[in-house]
């Protein structure tokens, strides 16, 4: 038996030198291998042996098989190779031809997020005027989003109305809703970009130039213009003897910019605990030129940056001594100024993911 299955792989290797297609291969591997290959048939015959011949015989016939096998898989590659050669040499082959053109306007294409595109237009505005682009996290130490700003256990900005409050570990009196009772958790979903504030002064040091655009989150009840999570951007500026006069000239310039031409601006007077004085700045409305219109309410301006002096307890938070150095701060509204910029009537339209909407902006 050992001789027939020398006498087998003889034949096979030979057949298999021969073989000049993949076809052929296939033949050969199912006549030799194969559930009626020959090697098969040698198998089945090895009842008739005895008890000592059996092993060295099924040892002899699966090395054979690997053997066979080894030699089957190589001559597949080298036939592979050989095609793929005669191909490429095929003088109708041109490697160097266009493949076919992308498709322009169609989904496929792909197009950035109208929140994106002005946000890097800001970021290149801020890095001209030499603002540095930070970063904060958007679930924030209770201490960065309120004590550090200066607002008070007591302050309404804390109100579970508008805060979300994160379930953590440590937070022994967390509700079944996942609420905390008030200064039970010690984290929140940030509810404005002011704790970049904080973290740049201790990260920087003084003088300071940083604005930090990114995402906010407020429990509030949803409409056409209220959104559990919308764009803020930060800015602050820390150096010495920083004036109303530079805010101003900021704000202004931060608009002329972004709107490309003139926007005249008003401050009123606005509360907000970790700056001191603080204002609202009004921006001229850009849609009726202050005649009043549906955008405006009618006013003749539209509510835009929220500003003021940092308080000195917030410089003192951040490791800064307010009795040498000073800042201003404001709190751009992203999402309010994506939707002015290009007349977006919904503002659940920014996180809805449509893409009828999205596909407008490319
Ligand atoms: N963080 C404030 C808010 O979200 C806005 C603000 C920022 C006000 C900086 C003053 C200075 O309402």
């Amino acid at each position: 038996m050992l001789d027939q299955l020398k006498e087998i792989e003889g034949r096979a290797l030979e057949q298999l030198s021969r073989a000049a297609s993949l076809e052929d291969l296939l033949a050969l591997e199912q006549g030799f291998l194969g559930k009626k290959g020959e090697l098969q048939l040698v198998l089945r015959g090895m009842g008739a042996l005895s008890k000592e011949e059996r092993p060295a015989v099924g040892a002899a016939a699966n090395e054979l098989k690997l053997r066979l096998e080894g030699a089957l898989a190589e001559r597949r590659s080298a036939l592979q190779a050989a095609a793929l050669a005669r191909e490429l040499a095929d003088p109708g082959f041109d490697p160097t031809l266009p493949g076919p053109a992308p498709r322009m306007g169609l989904p496929s294409a792909g197009a950035l997020h109208p929140m994106t595109l002005v946000v890097r237009e800001l970021e290149d505005i801020f890095s001209s005027m030499g603002y540095t682009i930070c970063d904060g996290p958007e679930v924030e130490l209770e201490h960065y989003n309120f004590n550090a700003l200066n607002i008070p256990q007591h302050h309404p900005a804390r109100d579970t109305q508008d805060t979300f409050f994160v379930r953590h570990p440590r937070a022994g009196k967390a509700q079944p809703s996942g609420r905390v009772a008030d200064g039970a958790s010690d984290l929140v979903l940030r509810t404005h970009t002011s704790p970049v504030q904080v973290r740049a002064m201790e990260r920087f040091g003084p003088p300071l130039r940083i604005v930090a655009p990114g995402r906010v989150f407020r429990c509030e009840q949803v409409d056409a213009s209220h959104e559990h999570t919308f764009y803020q951007m930060e800015g602050l500026v820390v150096d010495r003897e920083i004036s109303v006069a530079h805010l101003i000239h900021a704000m202004k310039t931060l608009l002329r910019e972004i709107f490309r031409r003139d926007v005249e601006v008003r401050l009123r007077p606005g509360y907000f605990p970790f700056v001191e004085p603080g204002f609202e700045l009004d921006a001229r409305c850009l849609f009726c030129g202050g005649s009043g219109c549906a955008v405006c309410k009618h006013s003749g301006w539209i509510e835009l940056l929220p500003c003021g002096l940092v308080h000195p307890q917030v410089l003192r938070a951040g490791g800064i001594d307010p009795e040498q150095w000073s800042g201003f701060a404001f709190g751009l509204g992203l999402s309010r100024l994506v939707m002015l910029r290009y007349g977006i009537r919904d503002i659940r339209l920014m996180t809805g993911g449509d893409l009828r909407f999205l596909q407008q902006f490319r």
